[in-house]
């Protein structure tokens, strides 16, 4: 792995299998040591809003799925949101995030509209959507409307446990279709999984990473799965913190200049969690920009955390704990550079 930046599926489930505490410390070192390569002790930032919760689809793990009737719904107007950037920028963000459920109240017009006026205003900026599955002419024509990047995790790439997370009309062919038509279209792409996901088997992990490894992401983001009391994986357990570090370390050998965040879910299992993940060769944190008051709304699982500060407090916050481990968040779009 060292040396080819890749192993076959045996060697992956052998190492998942078998992994130590010493064999992790060793690999972290080595992730650290390549993160510092391509960005020394820069950590990029993007300002996270949560536009909507309202959804169509009804993925079991998910707490905002259209079944949870006792999730308060909420949508940020043009206004909210353009609210939220101006307060990000001033906070040093240069990419924010459009993140929601699948909104079909937000016509493509309406993304467009809102995509070039955080353009037009702040030219420096990049623009990320992760609005779920959509078809090539509406991820085109946000693109040429100024979207830059696009977060869409494939969740799992084999079929079977695909249908065991999903109701059949979500299906894995689409999600995938999804993924080649951003990357044609010219996108910084970012998937990923949630780790301990319910049915998810070793072998299951071992193919996404080689199905990552044949689609190249610029972006790769994984975090633990998390049960959410008010879904049909209530039940469920919490994916494991260990696994996770273990993955990003991996990921960061297999992708050297990837941008991989330190997700909130990893902050949510462990108080330190997102450290630990810059420490296991992560290079990108994603403090929430959306107003407190529909933060505890977005929740996808329980006990999410920074639902209850600032946007300024949150940015504080995270500038804080990077600098105590020996990172700086820097002022920049943090593109991802082809070397
Ligand atoms: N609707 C868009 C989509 O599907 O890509 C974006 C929002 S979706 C809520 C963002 C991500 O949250 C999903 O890709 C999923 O991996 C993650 N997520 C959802 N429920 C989760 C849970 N219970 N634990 C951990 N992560 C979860
Ligand atoms: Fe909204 Fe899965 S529940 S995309």
């Amino acid at each position: 792995l060292l040396q080819k930046q890749m192993l076959d599926k045996v060697e992956f489930v052998t190492l998942l299998n078998s992994f130590t505490k010493e064999i992790s410390q060793y690999l972290y070192e080595v992730a650290r040591e390549v993160s510092k390569k391509h960005f020394g002790n820069k950590i990029y930032s993007r300002g996270l809003i949560e536009f909507t919760n309202y959804c169509k689809n009804d993925c079991y793990y998910c707490g905002i799925r259209r079944s949870n009737s006792k999730v308060e719904r909420y949508r940020l107007n043009y206004e909210d949101i353009m609210n939220c950037c101006r307060n990000g920028y001033a906070l040093g963000f240069r990419t924010f995030v459009l993140q929601g459920g699948e909104d079909l109240n937000y016509t493509d017009e309406d993304i467009v509209n809102i995509v070039s006026s955080i353009k037009k205003l702040y030219p420096d900026c990049a623009v990320t959507l992760s609005i779920g599955e959509k078809s090539y002419e509406s991820y085109l024509k946000y693109f040429q409307n100024g979207a830059d990047r696009y977060l869409l995790r494939h969740e799992t790439s084999n079929e079977f446990h695909y249908g065991k997370l999903h109701p059949k009309e979500l299906t894995i062919s689409n999600r995938k279709r999804c993924l080649l038509d951003l990357k044609k279209i010219g996108y910084q792409v970012g998937t990923g999984i949630m780790v301990g996901s319910p049915y998810q088997t070793v072998e299951n992990i071992v193919e996404d990473l080689l199905f990552m490894k044949e689609l190249n992401p610029q972006m790769i983001g994984i975090g633990p799965y998390i049960p959410h009391h008010d879904t049909p994986f209530s039940d469920e357990k919490t994916g494991s913190l260990d696994l996770t570090l273990f993955l990003i370390g991996i990921l960061r050998l297999m992708f050297p200049n990837a941008l991989i965040p330190a997700t909130t879910s990893l902050g949510t299992v462990d108080p330190n969690g997102r450290e630990k993940g810059i420490l296991a060769g992560a290079n990108v944190v994603m403090p929430n920009l959306s107003p407190v008051n529909v933060r505890k709304k977005y929740e996808l699982y329980d006990n999410k955390i920074c639902t209850g500060e600032e946007a300024a407090e949150c940015k504080e916050c995270l500038s804080n704990r990077m600098k105590k481990i020996g990172y700086e968040i820097v002022v920049d779009r943090g593109d991802f550079v082809q070397k």
